[in-house]
This record gives structure tokens, sequence and C-alpha cells, in this order.
């Protein structure tokens, strides 16, 4: 939600921020501006609309001269897309202006506050409510005004600040929303994300909730909300900026699939070591994973889906009883927490606010903690007791396809683990479990090979109204993934149902030519799921088909069948998932739309 960007060095601001925001993108994309200091005094220049229409406003950045300035990309919360409300926001001599990432939750009062006392607002954002604040607090002292600010608001933010009178430095400050600083000779840099610097610096800094960094084009200096200053190591960034571009894909997205079997290979290979699998970033002993009586797994949108196929590989395999609740929801729900429960938090972006939240809740608790996260360094990773790191390398395509299938994996390991250390099952299942993981990397490249196929049936159906994805067990959790993505991306109504819970309500929908996606990867469930087949295909709906390599009698039902290798069915929603993640690109690749970066949504869901 909402990127935010800052330079100051010895070379031209603009062109860095704008290829940083470039980069920052994926997190909000409604409107963009940027700020710099142009010797005498502050510049600016937004708008409405992606970065392209503020590239070509400024010129490529040329119109705005000057060694430091702050810049931001939207994803509106308070006030709609407009020129008036992206951000950089001004105090009102244009002395001050900030950039924000979050939401001021009691900028209604404050703002009333200020009203009050003279201040006159131009637009609806709560951002602004920062700009006069730091006015009003200022006197000579940025920090000293800073530090008050962040004493009065209440909610999240990530903060980039530039003063008139001091423009030496810039300024920084974070609570709840991701903040990183990069160090490089020609200058320093913050941002919301690594991806927006790593052309100038591998050397970072993670900011903690409630410090500030003070930067100037060769030092850095943090401080806590009192002022007192905090030393920081820096953390060099290992993986290629390569990760973060193209390489030749039309669209992230379709890199991202392409990458899948690396990043299911990258998650589960360092994990797998001779007969056994070693998860050393567990931090538990055997002991402590006998102990676990139940396991609650909270996570938003796909990540939860992830958690629907977890509940059934962790039951099946593991016997622990698995609670899979969506975070918005669990942490207003008031969930019981009992002794030697293991509360395991999956995030791609680790910032997402509501799975944050109910962290900490669970945390507060007294559960213990796990978290599957992607990016190194994020919130939940840094606030978990334990990180099991997906290594999916940078998602950018808003739709995740590769963090996805690596959360997947890692899945498979803990329930592997957990089974060999619990006994549940024997020597010889774990080893044929085992193979089969390793096997699922190869599998999936055989699937992408069918990417023409899938591309010359999804051009069939652009002009569908709607669509259902219906499966039993874990072809239900598929279901619920493709249904997603498809919707995410194409705006295809689609939504996924349990096979067997059709023909209580749902199945009135169906009518002659609907399209309903079968999953039928569940050996023991595969005689149900055909039954359900039959019933929706008796109301005239055209079936494509999903299940197991050697079911070819189901061509006798299905219009359209799609044979994924075979597996053990715990783990068959690694393979299912890859058509289904196929049919809903070329769909929205037909109708033209951007895939990458769907109306309304933003990567990162920092806000509640
Ligand atoms: C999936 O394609 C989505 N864009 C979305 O549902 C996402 O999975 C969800 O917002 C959770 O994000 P996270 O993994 O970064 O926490």
């Amino acid at each position: 939600m909402c990127g935010i960007v800052g330079y100051i060095g010895e070379q031209q601001a603009a062109p860095i921020l704008l290829s940083g925001l470039a980069r920052l993108e994926y997190r909000g994309y409604d409107s963009a501006g940027i700020a710099v200091y142009d010797g005498t005094e502050i510049q600016m220049a937004k708008s409405m609309g992606r970065l392209k229409v503020l590239e070509e406003l400024t010129h490529q950045g040329e119109t705005l001269p000057g060694c430091s300035g702050i810049g931001h990309t939207r994803w509106a919360t308070h006030g709609c897309p407009s020129d008036t409300n992206a951000h950089p926001h001004f105090n009102q001599s244009g002395s001050i202006v900030v950039v924000h990432n979050g939401i001021i939750e009691n900028y209604a009062k404050l703002k009333k506050n200020l009203q009050n006392k003279g201040y006159e607002f131009l637009s609806e954002t709560d951002t602004e409510v920062l700009a006069h604040l730091l006015d009003h607090y200022y006197t000579d002292d940025p920090l000293a005004a800073i530090e008050q600010v962040m004493h009065r608001v209440e909610g999240s933010y990530a903060l980039g600040i530039l003063f008139k009178d001091h423009p030496q430095h810039i300024y920084a400050a974070r609570k709840d929303s991701p903040l990183v600083v990069g160090h490089s000779r020609e200058g320093n840099l913050i941002a919301s994300d690594v991806p927006a610097m790593l052309q100038y610096t591998r050397k970072v800094y993670y900011i903690e909730n409630e410090e500030i960094v003070r930067l100037s084009k060769d030092q850095l200096n943090f401080y806590n909300i009192d002022g007192e200053p905090v030393e920081k190591e820096s953390t060099t960034i290992d993986w290629d900026i390569d990760a973060a571009e193209k390489g030749g894909y039309e669209y992230f997205m379709l890199k991202e699939i392409f990458e899948q079997p690396k990043a299911i290979r990258d998650t589960i290979s360092p994990r797998l070591k001779d007969d056994d699998i070693v998860i050393q970033e567990l931090g538990m002993t055997d002991e402590e994973i006998r102990q676990i009586k139940r396991i609650m797994i909270v996570a938003c949108g796909s990540a939860s889906y992830v958690g629907q196929t977890a509940r059934y590989v962790l039951e099946g395999m593991a016997r622990i009883p698995v609670e899979v609740d969506l975070a918005s929801e669990y942490r207003y729900r008031n969930p019981i927490y009992e002794e030697n429960t293991l509360t395991i938090i999956i995030s791609q972006s680790g910032e997402t606010a509501d799975s944050l939240a109910a962290l900490r809740d669970a945390k507060a608790h007294g559960s213990r903690i796990l978290a599957v996260v992607n990016v190194v360094g994020s919130s939940i990773a840094r606030e978990a007791d334990n990180v099991l790191y997906t290594w999916a390398g940078p998602e950018i395509s808003v739709a995740t396809t590769k963090a996805y299938s690596a959360q997947l994996a890692a899945f498979y390991l803990l329930a592997l683990k957990f089974s060999k250390v619990r006994g549940t099952l024997s020597e010889e299942e774990f080893q044929t479990l085992r193979r089969d993981l390793e096997q699922i990397p190869e599998q999936v490249e055989v699937l992408l090979g069918m990417q023409q196929k899938i591309q010359r049936f999804a051009n069939r159906y652009l002009a569908a109204d709607h669509m259902f994805f219906i499966g039993r067990g874990i072809d239900y959790a598929i279901a619920l993934e493709g249904a997603l993505k498809l919707k995410e991306i194409s705006y295809l109504h689609s939504e996924a149902y349990t096979a067997g819970e059709l023909k209580h309500g749902t199945i009135s929908l169906i009518e002659e030519g609907t399209l309903v996606v079968a999953l039928a990867t569940q050996e023991a469930l595969y005689a149900k799921t055909i039954s359900n087949i039959v019933e929706v295909k008796s109301r005239g709906a055209f079936v494509m088909a999903v299940t197991n390599f050697g079911h070819k009698e189901i061509e006798k039902i299905a219009d359209y069948v799609i044979y994924i290798p075979k597996t053990n069915s715990f783990f068959t929603n690694s393979l299912a998932i890859v058509p289904l993640q196929l049919f809903a690109y070329y769909v929205s690749l037909g109708k033209g739309l951007d895939v990458d970066k769907p109306r309304n949504l933003a990567k990162s869901v920092t806000v509640e």
C-alpha cells in the first residue's frame, strides 16, 4: 500500500526517485509524485495515474533539478485518486514536505484541532495532517518536531520528510509500515522496499518501529522516538536486480509463474539433508514438536488458501489439529488461546497489516509464533519467534504465484518434519513422500509446457460473465486459489465451492454453457467429485476438469481435461494450480488488462 522513496547525494535526485518508484509501483499505482529541493525552494510535481504520467510531466525528472528529494506512489485510502490527494503534501508555507505510507487513525481529530488553529487543508488525505502537525511543532529542530508528531499520531506510517531550512538532510521514520535505508558512495536513500535501491546499493539498514533516520549525502544517523541515538548494523542484499526485472517476459506474473520450479527447489533443497528433513530455523526441539497440541494458521488472501491446504497436509500427515483463520477476522474474534498452540503466520510480503496484528495478538497471549515469510527482514519476520523463509525471490506481480508455491512447499517440509518426530508416518512412508516432494519442481516444469494449450482455451472465455471452481478437500483449497487468481486479474466473477455443497443452493446458478472448473486430484474423493461433475453437466455446464494422469475415463464426462503428473494426494495443489494460474493470466492478457497491476489492488496490504 503506497511506496515511498528518498534520495540525498551527489547526483540529480529526480531520476533516482522516479526509477525507485518504478520498482515500487506494485505497492500502489493510482497517482505519484516527487518533491526536490532545488537550492532555494522545494519544487513538487504530482499527478493522478500511473508513474509514466509523472515521468512525462517532469521530462523524466529533468524539470526538477536538485540533489535531494522524496517521492511516492499511491494506493488511495483517504480521498479518491486525484492530483490533489497525490503525495507529497506540503505545510502551508511550502517549507516542509511529506510522503507517507500507512494510515493515521486519529487524523480526523488532529485535523480538527489544526483547523481550529487556522491550518487550511487542501486534500482529503490523512497525510496532510502530518505536514501541518510538523509545521505546528517545528521551531528550528526537525528531529524534535518529528518526535513530537510521532508521539501524537496513532496508526501506521513510513515517512519521508524534507525541510527547506535544513536542505542538507532528509528525514524518515516508521511505525508498522516498511522502511529500508540504503547507503552508497554517491548518496543515501530510503525506500519502502529493497528493489527500489538495488541499482545504487546493496548495503541496507532496516528501520525498527518508532525509529527515525536522518540522512545527509554521506552520513546516516538513527534515533529512537525520544531522539536518542541508535546503533544499527547494515545488511548486505545478496540477490540480484535481475530478480526484480521482467527478463524478457511481457508481464512479471508470467515470469513468476515460470520461476516456480526454482522457487520450490530453493525452498526445499536446503532443508533436505541425507534422508532427513532439517529445518534449523524452526528453533524447536523434538520434545517441543511432540508437545504441540494445536496449530493455528493465520493469513490473508492466497496465503490463507495455502493455510487451507496446510490444514489437510498437517492433519493428515502429522495428526495435529489445525485451525485456519483469516487474519482480518482472527484479530477481532477473541480466539481461545491454549497451551502448546503453535501459531503460524503466512505472508509473502511480511508486512500485511492484519497478519501482523494477528501475530502480535497471539504473541501477547503467550503463543509461540512461526512465520512463513518471503521478504527477508520484513516486520512479520522480525517479530515472529522463528521464521521459515520461502526462497521465492522478489515477487512483483500483485497476483501471487511463485510465493504461493514456495509457501506450499514450506508446509510440506513442516508436515514431514512433524510427522517424523511424532512418529505418525513409517520410515517408508516418510521416504516415499520425501521423494515425491523432490519431484515437484520437475513436474511443475512439465505443466508449464502446457502454456499454449491453456492460452487457446482461455481465449474462448474472454467474454464469460462468471465461472465456478469446485473441488473437495485439498481440491477445494486449490479451487479457492484458482478462483481468486481469475477474479483479481481478469475481473471475471469466479467462485470456489466445495463440490458437495453446490446442490445446497449455488447449483441454481449453473446454466447452459457456464464454465465449471472441476478439480479432481484427491484419489480418495475422486468418485464423489465425479458425481458432482455429472450434476453440473446435466444442468448444462461446460466442464474443464483437472485430474491426475491416468484418469482417462473422465473424458466421457468433462468437456476439456488437464492431466497433472502423478504425485501423492497431499502435494497435488502444487501441480494443479499451475494450469489455473496460466488460465487466469491468459484471460487477463486476452482482455487487454494490466496483468501485474489490477485495478483497486496493491501488492502489500499494509492497511486494515
Ligand atoms: C493474491 O494473489 C493476492 N494478491 C493477495 O490475496 C495476497 O495473497 C494477500 O494480500 C496476502 O499477502 P501477503 O502474503 O503479503 O501477506
